[in-house]
């Protein structure tokens, strides 16, 4: 697998391919899919032979497309634009105009891709790349399938990529899965949780498993408890229908940080091979306690904001005012878990997880918080309490990794403050533009799956929440909105880890030294 890899210098390209988008004419074409292409081209990861053909309803010619996207593109790249590059990629990206629903057209796919195969040499190899709903996903692999597409033989292979959401619940997220095994093996299927293609997110593991001195602490014997927080300052934006239906947990806490806590928590795997990374996080899932009905009325609390003012002073309004959200919605756009697993290294360790939009930051973090040290030999000295030593994974912005733990005071007596190590990606690796996409999309094309969800990950994700999904959805909530936009979240959410004896961390986002 490409851990680590966005210095890609070492790295050879990708094998000749045509990655077809579905749904290109949308936003995550412009925003991440041809961004990232971008940077694979200028760290010459594409092949020779290699074209992107996006497929819509819009009716465009390879010209008019790539003239659609190039100022978004252009834009989403900011600095990292460069016009060399852009003149490389650009001739590779075509189009053509197509009806999903209609069988009719996937026989001119079909011979479009022929035609390229003869034309630039990409030899068979296609990246389905689903930038649609899922409600398409079986309907367009059916019709894949029928036309031969998904046919893959010694010399050439077809895959697919999808995003989430792998389903509402895990009800719908087996018969997905079932939907899509009609027409491919499971090894076709590349499920994309982008989490999974953050470099810090990948630096867990690293973090853990590279560093002799971390993994004799990394265990219940050494660590109190650990909270993952991600917080968004931003609203619903433009996406008020799909979060109605969505809402902050079923968006968040089964996909990402699922991830994040697979990775934090897993065994360490014999290699970086898919299968046997995939193996130790499916053993966290499955030691995770799915809550019983009555106790996720203490140990998951949700919220949704209402008005509220922002941390830079901008007022905001409520998530029932945002276009396409019902004015009396119930949908909740924070959700906080205490998870616990019961396995030998991490029984008795609450794991506690917050995710929420319009909150005070934009910030992710794991913060690790390890037991306090005995006091006994400071009892006769100024020093009433020890505080925990903390290690905290800085996700993202100014990704990092920082360590408090206590020190003395200079001076006559004996008096411990709290002070900070800390570690910063950017000084270091300086700053790397990349959409997270770059190394999934290069790691399908090379066929390693390691960095993408298989069917039962995804399942056994839905069954940890499955219980909080069918009380809330039995119990409407009836005090939203009970925070207000630019706060932590609901007052109940301190109560997870306060009923506990314990607190949230108070986060205070660190700003870039760049
Ligand atoms: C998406 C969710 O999967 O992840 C969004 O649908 C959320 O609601 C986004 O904003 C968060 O991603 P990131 O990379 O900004 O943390």
């Amino acid at each position: 697998m490409s851990l680590m890899q966005t210095d890609y210098t070492e790295a050879p390209p990708a094998p000749p391919n045509v990655m077809i988008i579905f749904g290109a004419g949308g936003d995550l074409t412009r925003r991440k899919l041809i961004p990232a292409l971008f940077h694979l081209c200028a760290a010459r990861l594409l092949p020779d032979s290699f074209v992107v053909l996006g497929l819509d309803r819009l009716d465009l010619d390879d010209d008019s497309f790539r003239e659609q996207i190039t100022a978004p593109v252009r834009e989403n790249l900011g600095t990292a634009y460069d016009d060399e590059v852009w003149e490389r990629l650009v001739p590779r990206i075509q189009y053509m105009k197509i009806d999903m629903l209609d069988d009719s057209h996937y026989e001119r796919l079909c011979e479009r891709l022929s035609r390229i195969d003869a034309e630039r040499g990409t030899e068979g190899n296609y990246l389905f790349y689903l930038a649609i709903p899922p409600s398409l996903f079986g309907k367009v692999t059916d019709h894949l399938g029928e036309v031969g597409l998904l046919h893959q033989t010694e010399e050439d292979w077809r895959r697919i990529v999808i995003e989430k959401p792998f389903g509402r619940d895990l009800e719908s997220a087996i018969a997905l899965n079932k939907e899509l095994h009609r027409n491919l093996d499971e090894e076709q299927i590349y499920r994309i949780d982008h989490y999974l293609g953050k470099e810090t997110v990948q630096n867990i593991m690293v973090f853990r498993f590279a560093n002799g001195f971390i993994e004799p602490l990394w265990n219940r014997h050494h660590i109190d408890h650990v909270q993952i927080t991600v917080a968004e300052s931003v609203g619903v934006e433009h996406r008020g229908a799909y979060y109605e239906e969505a809402g902050a947990l079923r968006d968040m806490i089964p996909n990402h940080l699922l991830v994040l806590l697979g990775f934090l928590a897993m065994e360490p795997p014999n290699s970086f091979d898919a299968k046997a990374m995939r193996d130790e996080v499916n053993k966290v899932l499955d030691a995770i306690q799915p809550l019983a009905p009555e106790q996720v009325l203490t140990c998951a609390v949700r919220g949704q904001y209402g008005p509220g003012t922002m941390p830079g002073g901008e007022q905001v309004q409520a998530y029932r005012a945002s276009h396409d959200v019902d004015p009396h919605s119930h949908t909740e756009t924070f959700a906080a878990l205490k998870l616990t697993m019961d396995n030998w290294r991490w029984a008795g360790v609450p794991f506690y997880l917050r995710t929420g939009k319009r909150l005070a930051a934009q910030y992710t973090e794991v913060a690790i918080q390890f037991k306090r040290a005995p006091t006994i030999m400071f009892q006769d000295t100024d020093v009433d309490e020890l505080e925990p030593d903390m290690l905290v994974l800085r996700i993202q912005p100014n990704e990092g990794i920082q360590m408090s733990f206590g020190a003395k005071v200079p001076g006559p007596t004996m008096s411990i403050g709290t002070v900070n190590m800390d570690f910063c990606y950017e000084d270091y690796f300086g700053n790397k533009p990349a959409t997270g996409y770059e190394t999934l999309i290069y790691d399908c094309m090379k066929g390693d799956a390691t960095l993408y969800k298989h069917a039962d990950t995804v399942e056994k994700g839905w069954e940890i929440v499955q219980s909080v999904l069918d009380v809330w959805a039995a119990l409407p909530a009836r005090d939203f909105p009970n925070y207000a936009a630019g706060t932590w979240g609901p007052p109940a959410a301190g109560n997870l880890t306060k009923n506990d004896g314990r607190l949230w961390r108070r986060i205070e986002v660190p700003k870039s030294r760049g």
